[in-house]
């Protein structure tokens, strides 16, 4: 019998030792379509809660592309802090004192903002809407404030300028190569741009679980176009900082900062401003919340410069709280990608519209006129008996 001949024995023997791979995890729906396709709905949204927009998007998105931006490094740990954070604090009201009107308008680096509330970078907004990044630009200049775009978006940096009248910023992960890194700060000056955001922190693409139990793989047709991610640079010094200020005009950002230490640092190479996130829990699981983090960079860098935090900002309350802990403003992520997916630039709006009236509610109750206003007075540091 065939079966018995030594060589088929031999194949048997080859099988038992397969490096076909075994996905281990639960039954999980594959991660991207045959072909991928993205939202395409424009239209206002109806939002309670911020954090409502994660389930309505997961219906209307594809599942790995909803996986990729929803989750967090390994146990999601940081992920997860980032929004306990904000409960582990308390409101302090400031009744009968004529309550004003709030004005929610504020200025960073010069720049005019319909309120202290920004959005930060993200790559491949094609993930969650057929308008990419060019939608959440639109929707973020028309709510009145500032885009931060990503390296690596979706779209050229210019096409993306030019679909708001608002201000931005363009987000810099440098390049192996200098010259390539300095011709991107080039183009972004030469399309409007005015900050260089230098983010320090991430050295993997969101690696999560969820993303590697579905086997998610960028699709194809939604290339990475301003910059070769295979070309980043997984080994930063402050020499990389120096680099992009003496490369530049524009203001330096350095966003990523979660000690004081590193924040001392900053200040003492010039840079214009600090961003206080954790990459919204998908880099170092098992760091601060970045709202945690905040009041060792706000006492390091005493007044000096703007200070800006990111990561697990969802309700004007939580707005209120980073502000009363000392940032001057504060960026959304997420919201920003579920809002797009959910009704292009015109949900985008209505996410910062919402979290607009709800900041501007608990200032009205409060009793804070001005952003300027929301400081320490505003917060009971621990839970416990109010003094
Ligand atoms: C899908 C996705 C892509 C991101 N890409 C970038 C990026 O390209 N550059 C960057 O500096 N930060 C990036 N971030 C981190 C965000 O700027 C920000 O730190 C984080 O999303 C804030 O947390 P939040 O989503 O809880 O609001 C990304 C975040 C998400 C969710």
């Amino acid at each position: 019998m065939a079966a018995l001949e030594p060589t088929d024995s031999f194949a048997v023997g080859m099988a038992a030792t397969t490096t076909d791979v075994l996905t281990v995890g639960a039954g999980l729906e594959p991660a991207l379509e045959a072909t991928f396709v993205a939202p395409t709905r424009v239209g206002p949204l109806q939002i309670a809660d911020l954090e409502d927009l994660d389930a309505a998007a997961q219906k209307v998105m594809d599942p790995g592309a909803f996986a990729f931006i929803a989750s967090g490094s390994d146990s999601q740990w940081t992920l997860h802090e980032n929004r306990r954070a904000f409960q582990r604090v308390t409101l302090k009201p400031h009744y009968l004192v004529g309550q004003p009107q709030p004005e929610l308008r504020t200025t960073l680096l010069g720049h005019a903002l319909s309120m202290p509330i920004i959005t930060t970078p993200m790559g491949t907004h094609g993930l969650a809407h057929v308008s990419a990044e060019s939608g959440t630009a639109r929707g973020t200049g028309e709510a009145g404030t500032l885009m931060t775009v990503s390296t690596m978006a979706n779209q050229p940096i210019e096409v993306i300028a030019a679909a708001t009248q608002g201000p931005k910023w363009f987000q810099l992960y440098l390049l192996q190569e200098r010259a390539a890194s300095l011709a991107l700060i080039r183009r972004a000056e030469a399309a409007g741009y005015t900050a260089i955001v230098f983010s320090i922190d991430a050295f993997a693409p969101g690696s999560s679980d969820a993303t590697i139990r579905m086997g998610f793989t960028f699709p194809p047709s939604l290339p990475i176009v301003n910059a070769n991610p295979a070309q980043m640079k997984k080994s930063l010094g402050w020499d990389d900082l120096k680099f992009i200020q003496d490369s530049t005009k524009l203001p330096v950002v350095l966003k990523g900062v979660l000690t004081p230490e590193t924040a001392k640092q900053a200040l003492d190479q010039g840079v214009a401003a600090i961003q206080v996130s954790n990459h919204g829990g998908r880099q170092l699981d098992g760091v601060a919340a970045a709202f945690d983090a905040l009041p060792g960079v706000v006492e390091a860098v005493g007044g000096r410069v703007p200070i800006i935090m990111d990561s697990g900002i969802r309700r004007g309350g939580d707005v209120f709280k980073a502000l009363a802990r000392g940032a001057n403003a504060v960026a959304i992520g997420r919201p920003v990608l579920f809002s797009l997916a959910l009704g292009g630039w015109m949900g985008v709006r209505s996410a910062y519209e919402r979290i607009a009236a709800e900041l501007s509610r608990d200032m009205l109750i409060a009793g804070a006129a001005r952003v300027a206003d929301i400081d320490r007075r505003f917060l009971i540091p621990s839970a416990g008996p109010v003094r």
